[in-house]
């Protein structure tokens, strides 16, 4: 054969591949999402999530510390609520010592450097586990709006850097930028859930917090996953209202959504690799069916090359082990 060209020649060793690689992660592409839980000296295994675990405050400022180390810049916290403190109108999100407001400001203490990112939904503060106020079995829009601006505040207050709406109620970055405005919070970011799908690959991370919805489901606020131009939709008026970041949430199963989304709009685009999404590797390598370490590369590699900026995941720790 005399072939003009042959595309095995860039393929051929692993410096040239190197070489010519498109995509490539680095430590400071992920977030790495915690799940904070009341007491000292607490780590409990999530059943689900093999290997990934609900802290005490103080173990988790250790192991913010431990992923500065290694080069990670972000966290995005989450926090189990006490039973006996939820009700309908998630009053506990606002209590300015709440576990998420003591969280925030310990971390801030003793890692001052990292971006602290907070989830802003009333789900695990709800008695009802839906992300929004229920009344007469239906999830309320704009009584809700009110409580997560309130709420951003209060972690604007403790000392978040970027406050992050994973609700998908309508309206709710306007009037949460209005709200950090109106409170002298000009520097607080937001990290829009824009295009949250209602999806099944949420069942792990509804273990790890006890927040699965008392009712129904989500779909009434959540995104159909059939649709794509849905999503750009959400993100460009998430834009508008004030977003700084938004995402894309699940993403692997939404690969095409983030690319879709990358390709319209000129903010960054983060991707949510939810636990559903760890939890199938996780029992994949546990059974000696996946190669755990490649299945992970191949996964962020992934989701970055479909146009993901960042990346909140699991496996953050355990990627930034692997490329370094
Ligand atoms: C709550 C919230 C959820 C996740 C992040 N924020 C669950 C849900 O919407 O039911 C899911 C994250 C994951 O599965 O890793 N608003």
């Amino acid at each position: 054969m005399q072939l003009l060209r042959r595309n095995r020649i860039l393929r051929q060793s692993p410096a040239i591949r190197a070489m010519v690689a498109e995509t490539i992660i680095t430590p400071a592409d992920f977030i790495a999402p915690l799940f904070i839980t009341e007491g000292e000296n607490v780590r409990e295994e999530i059943p689900s999530m093999l290997n990934y675990y609900r802290m005490s405050i103080d173990l988790t400022v250790k192991e913010v510390k431990e992923l500065w180390q290694m080069g990670i810049r972000s966290v995005l916290l989450f926090i189990k609520c006490k039973d006996e403190l939820k009700d309908n109108k998630g009053t506990e999100a606002l209590n300015p010592d709440g576990l998420m407001q003591r969280s925030i400001r310990a971390i801030k203490n003793a890692c001052p450097d990292m971006l602290i990112m907070t989830d802003v939904a009333l789900d695990p503060f709800s008695s009802y586990g839906h992300d929004g106020i229920v009344e007469n079995g239906e999830i309320v829009n704009d009584a809700t709006v009110e409580v997560l601006a309130a709420m951003s505040v209060s972690h604007a207050a403790a000392g978040a850097d970027f406050v992050a709406p994973s609700d998908m109620m309508d309206g709710r970055i306007l009037a949460i930028r209005q709200a950090l405005e109106a409170e002298g919070y000009t520097k607080t970011g937001i990290m829009a859930y824009s295009a949250k799908y209602a999806s099944c690959f949420y069942g792990p991370f509804r273990d790890a917090l006890d927040s699965a919805p008392g009712f129904g489901d989500k779909k009434t606020y959540q995104m159909d996953y059939a649709n794509r131009k849905e999503a750009v939709k959400e993100v460009l008026m998430d834009i508008e209202e004030g977003a700084d970041i938004v995402m894309v949430k699940p993403a692997m199963a939404y690969l095409d959504i983030i690319r879709e989304v990358k390709d319209n709009v000129d903010v960054p685009v983060s991707a949510y690799h939810v636990s559903g999404e760890y939890a199938m590797i996780k029992a994949a390598a546990k059974m000696g069916w996946l190669n755990e370490e490649k299945a992970i590369l191949e996964s962020l590699t992934s989701i970055k090359r479909a146009g993901a900026d960042l990346i909140a995941t699991y496996f953050a720790k355990d990627a930034v082990k692997l490329i370094s």
